[in-house]
């Protein structure tokens, strides 16, 4: 799943999926429709700050709902954590993504120069988690 969303020089390997989901603190979200697999994400809580790890939706079943359905579980996931903000990182160049944390209230916190390896920057995004974690907008 993540091989086919991401471009090569971005895909992350199954073993170092699997690690990363084996973490303490760590968390995966699987989105299905009709039982098959269409997307998942990552997240990861530590004290009061959780980050996003990765967000993925398989090609075919873009724009159905699955990436913000997603984001939403990962922010409810996060605040019954005991999480009372979330932090991604997010390519400039990456549109769809943007404009998908921008409608669930993300605000910019960061920007890191030349961060992905096409040379992009990576901007630091913040959503504010409330204590059920419902997200405004979107
Ligand atoms: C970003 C991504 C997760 C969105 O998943 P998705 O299931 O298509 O998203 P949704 O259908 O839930 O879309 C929610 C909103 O996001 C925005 N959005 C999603 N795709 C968009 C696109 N291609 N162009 C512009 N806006 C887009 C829209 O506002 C959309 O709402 P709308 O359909 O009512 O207009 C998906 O495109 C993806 O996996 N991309 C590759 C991996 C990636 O970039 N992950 C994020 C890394 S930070």
């Amino acid at each position: 799943m993540h091989a086919e969303a991401f471009s090569p020089a971005d895909r992350w390997g199954a073993s170092a999926i699997g690690l990363l989901a084996a973490l303490p603190g760590h968390f995966t979200l699987l989105a299905t429709r009709g039982g098959d697999p269409v997307g998942f994400a990552m997240g990861r809580v530590a004290a009061q700050e959780a980050e996003v790890l990765t967000l993925a939706v398989h090609p075919a079943a873009r724009r159905g709902g699955a990436g913000a359905a997603l984001m939403r579980a990962l922010m409810t996931a996060a605040a019954q954590r005991g999480a009372s903000d979330m932090f991604l990182e997010v390519s400039e160049q990456n549109a769809a993504a943007r404009r998908l944390y921008a409608r669930l209230g993300a605000t910019e916190a960061g920007r890191r120069r030349r961060y992905y390896p096409d040379g992009s920057d990576a901007l630091v995004l913040r959503l504010a988690l409330s204590p059920c974690g419902a997200a405004p907008g979107a």
